[in-house]
């Protein structure tokens, strides 16, 4: 009986231990692909260039596509766009709603 507490227990560090390291891991992920945006559109409302910061993420998504494929034209946007593959551009929108969230 005592054997199998402490392989329960044993389980649930383990697999705590695994989902903590897969949160943090991807916030990292998303911070690291999302830092060359700040270079132009910074944290500040006050800009020419608009803040990312607390857009909707389905809102940042669909303008990065609408740069890929040409239906918004923006010189710089459309190559900056391209140069994500859909995945990371998820992670990045995503990363970007959640910074909205913090900035309130
Ligand atoms: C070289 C400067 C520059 C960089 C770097 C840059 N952007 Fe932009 N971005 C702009 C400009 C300028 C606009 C406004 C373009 C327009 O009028 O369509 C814009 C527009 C946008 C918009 C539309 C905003 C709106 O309110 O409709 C989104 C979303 C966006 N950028 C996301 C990104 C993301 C994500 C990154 C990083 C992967 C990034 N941008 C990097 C200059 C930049």
């Amino acid at each position: 009986m005592r054997y199998i507490r402490v392989l329960l227990v044993l389980y649930i560090v383990l697999v705590s231990v695994n989902a903590f390291a897969g949160s943090s891991e991807s916030f990292v992920k998303g911070e690291s692909l999302s830092l060359p945006c700040l270079g132009c559109h910074g944290k500040s409302k006050d800009l020419s260039i608009p803040s990312l910061f607390g857009l909707e993420e389905d809102y940042i998504y669909n303008s990065l596509i609408e740069y890929q494929t040409g239906q918004r034209e923006h010189y710089l946007m459309r190559i900056i766009s391209n140069g994500y593959d859909d995945v990371q551009l998820r992670i990045i929108s995503k990363y970007y709603s959640l910074q909205g969230i913090k900035n309130e």
